[in-house]
């Protein structure tokens, strides 16, 4: 990271007040913050690790100032820091298109329910599917420690799902309004405080003794990819229909993943609480995953810009979930 000094400078802005920060630098420090990123990303885009590391870091850090409530003076709403995320958006992007295979979005059906085939088709066929990260090393093989270091990763999703289901029910109606309002209910629990996901979720840093501080400092970089990826779609409107796709597949994959933890979880005899929230989430997947495709994916997917866009965020899933599951593998001769 000490490659890209841009990193940890941006980082010490974000407890300075949006005016004040935007007051304190001038136009040409601000573009030669434009210039350190855009660097930044055109490493990134070449493979270089440490830059995709500090692209995504970064990239999560300026996301937490609207994800999170500070707990003193932000720099939230600041201009230049405005700047800066436009330009990680606009790379991450980017390079979540190039990784599409050419065409395939050309070749989704045009009839609703077909199209809805056609995406779980395309889901069975993608490497992603029972990846042997969950079906082999989790299930069989992975220890305390690894599991521990596992659900760190996840957090990034798993940890604030509620939120970004918030965030992108923004602006809907009807039958997809309703379905992502009780989506969320389920997310709060019914009502019932100790069934919140998030809170059910967070037992299992109490079990492992997570920090905050360890949970930033662990995360790779395709994870802090897949939960800016959750994030960047959600909160902007134009991108509702790839979030749609985005988040449907998620709760699609979830159960069977979820199968093979809680199998890992037994095997290894952890603690009871920390396995509350997979357990549950094995069969509410599944309704979420089919209330989501049945009302929301097949009204929106009446429309060829709708279908598009579907498509497009739930191969984003289909392919930073496969990236990041591969790297979580710890010996690559098995697969
Ligand atoms: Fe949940
Ligand atoms: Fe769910």
């Amino acid at each position: 990271m000490d490659a890209y000094p841009v990193v940890a400078e941006v980082s010490s802005f974000l407890g300075t007040p949006a005016d004040e920060l935007d007051a304190s630098l001038g136009a040409e420090k601000r573009a030669a913050l434009r210039t350190a990123v855009g660097e930044l990303n055109a490493k990134a885009a070449t493979g270089d690790p440490a830059a995709f590391y500090g692209q995504q870091l970064l990239l999560s850090r300026l996301y937490g100032l609207s994800m999170q409530l500070p707990e003193g003076p932000s720099a939230e709403g600041s201009l230049a820091l405005q700047e800066v995320l436009r330009l990680l958006e606009q790379a991450t992007m980017a390079a979540e298109d190039a990784m599409l295979e050419p065409g395939i979005l050309d070749a989704a059906p045009a009839e609703p329910a077909a199209f809805l085939s056609w995406l779980k088709k395309s889901a069975r066929a993608h490497r992603v599917y029972k990846h042997p990260y969950y079906r082999e090393f989790i299930r069989d093989r992975a220890t305390a420690d690894d599991l521990r270091n596992y659900v760190i990763q996840e957090s990034v999703v798993d940890g604030r799902f509620d939120d970004l289901l918030a965030l992108m029910q923004v602006g809907t109606g009807g039958a997809a309004k309703l379905e992502i309002a009780g989506n969320f209910w389920d997310e709060m629990g019914n009502g019932e405080p100790a069934e919140v996901h998030t809170h059910l979720f967070n037992q299992i840093f109490r079990v492992f003794d997570i920090s905050a501080e360890e949970m930033e400092r662990s995360l790779t970089a395709n994870a802090l990819l897949s939960g800016n990826l959750a994030v960047l779609l959600c909160r902007y409107r134009h991108l509702y229909a790839e979030a749609v796709g985005f988040l449907g597949m998620t709760e699609w994959l979830a159960p069977d993943r979820f199968v093979q933890v809680v199998h890992a979880w037994e095997r290894l005899g952890l603690p009871d609480v920390g396995i509350v929230y997979h357990k549950l989430h094995i069969t509410i997947d599944s309704r979420h995953a089919a209330g989501w495709f049945h009302n929301v994916v097949v009204p929106a997917a009446e429309s060829e810009r709708m279908r598009r866009a579907i498509a497009r965020g739930t191969l984003w899933r289909l392919n930073s979930s496969a990236r990041y599951l591969d790297e979580r593998m710890p010996d690559p001769a098995v697969h």
